[in-house]
């Protein structure tokens, strides 16, 4: 039975993540490299449950509780006692193999592995751990206390037992699951991303404004996002992470990311987590950086 539950990466997905599971009664081991991050994790996860307190969602009680029920370490002391681990960092394959290789020595036999990857095999990610059978890719959507869909990734070696299992634990989250094989990006993503990827084509070639663009789709699409919003919501470094998967994975020019992108995350505007991205946060209201 799974209890005890390891997140790594505390960033905006791994806090969410940490975020659902206290709330539904299990320990959370929050692992990260920087305790700024996991102060930050905190803070975050505090506040989101605070406003559910208010909305008389939670009662004030089981917020505690569930707070309380998190601890953050700076590095993976602990993780051995968890029963589900499931990686949340940056979307790069060397820092997440790196990771694996650090942690599966330290886990039960037993233990489940996931990651969180927006893109990346899960084959190719549970070959390089010692349990390719019990490894699941887990894809929350951001934000994760609010989306209800996780997808349920198998690697080719991910035992049926190991599937049923993610696919319970994900409804007790009282969220609900959707199947991708695994193929890049998987079905979410390969979908959204070439969309946000054409709408900063849109403005690399001056087709439209930052807000004519987010405006048209908002209102004509009726999406509830414009897309460059989308985007900054993101992170511009997960976005053009993706889309060099896809266009790698793929090996199909209809996938080539935006320069536009490109030179946006070499900026370091990685969008509203940095405070900048084709929006500036930094004021009152987001405007158009450019
Ligand atoms: N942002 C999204 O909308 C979204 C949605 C679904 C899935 N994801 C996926 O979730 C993962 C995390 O994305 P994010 O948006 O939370 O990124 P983020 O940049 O907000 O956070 C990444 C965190 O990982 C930490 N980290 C980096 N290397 C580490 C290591 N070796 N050990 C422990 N922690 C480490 C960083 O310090 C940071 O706190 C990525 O794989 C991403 O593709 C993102």
């Amino acid at each position: 039975m799974v209890q005890k539950v390891g997140i790594i990466g505390a960033g905006q997905m791994g806090n969410g993540i940490a975020h659902v599971f206290c709330l539904a009664g299990f320990d959370v081991l929050m692992s990260d490299i920087s305790q700024d991050n996991l102060d930050k994790a905190m803070d975050t996860i505090a506040k989101n449950i605070g406003r559910q307190v208010s909305k008389g969602k939670v009662s004030q009680e089981s917020a505690d509780a569930a707070i309380a029920r998190i601890t953050p370490v700076v590095g993976t002391d602990g993780i051995g006692d968890c029963d589900l681990v499931i990686e949340a960092a940056t979307e790069n394959e060397e820092i997440k193999k790196q990771i694996f290789q650090d942690v599966c020595p330290k886990l039960k036999p037993e233990a489940l592995l996931a990651t969180n990857t927006s893109s990346i095999s899960i084959t190719r990610l549970a070959s390089t751990t010692d349990r390719p059978e019990k490894f699941i890719g887990l894809h929350f959507m951001n934000p994760v206390p609010l989306m209800k869909l996780v997808e349920l990734i198998r690697g080719i070696a991910t035992s049926e037992e190991t599937y049923a299992t993610a696919k319970e634990i994900v409804n007790k989250l009282g969220k609900t699951t959707a199947s991708s094989e695994d193929f890049p990006a998987f079905i979410v993503n390969r979908i959204l991303l070439p969309m946000i990827n054409e709408a900063i084509y849109t403005l690399y070639e001056g087709v439209g404004s930052v807000e004519s663009i987010d405006k048209a789709m908002r209102l004509g699409a009726n999406h509830p996002m414009g897309p460059l919003q989308l985007a900054d919501f993101i992170g511009l470094d997960t976005c053009l992470s993706i889309m060099q998967v896809l266009f790698e994975g793929l090996a199909d020019s209809k996938y080539r990311p935006c320069p536009l992108l490109v030179k946006y995350v070499e900026a370091g505007w990685l969008g509203q987590k940095v405070g900048r991205g084709f929006y500036d946060y930094r004021g009152d209201e987001p405007v158009p950086t450019r």
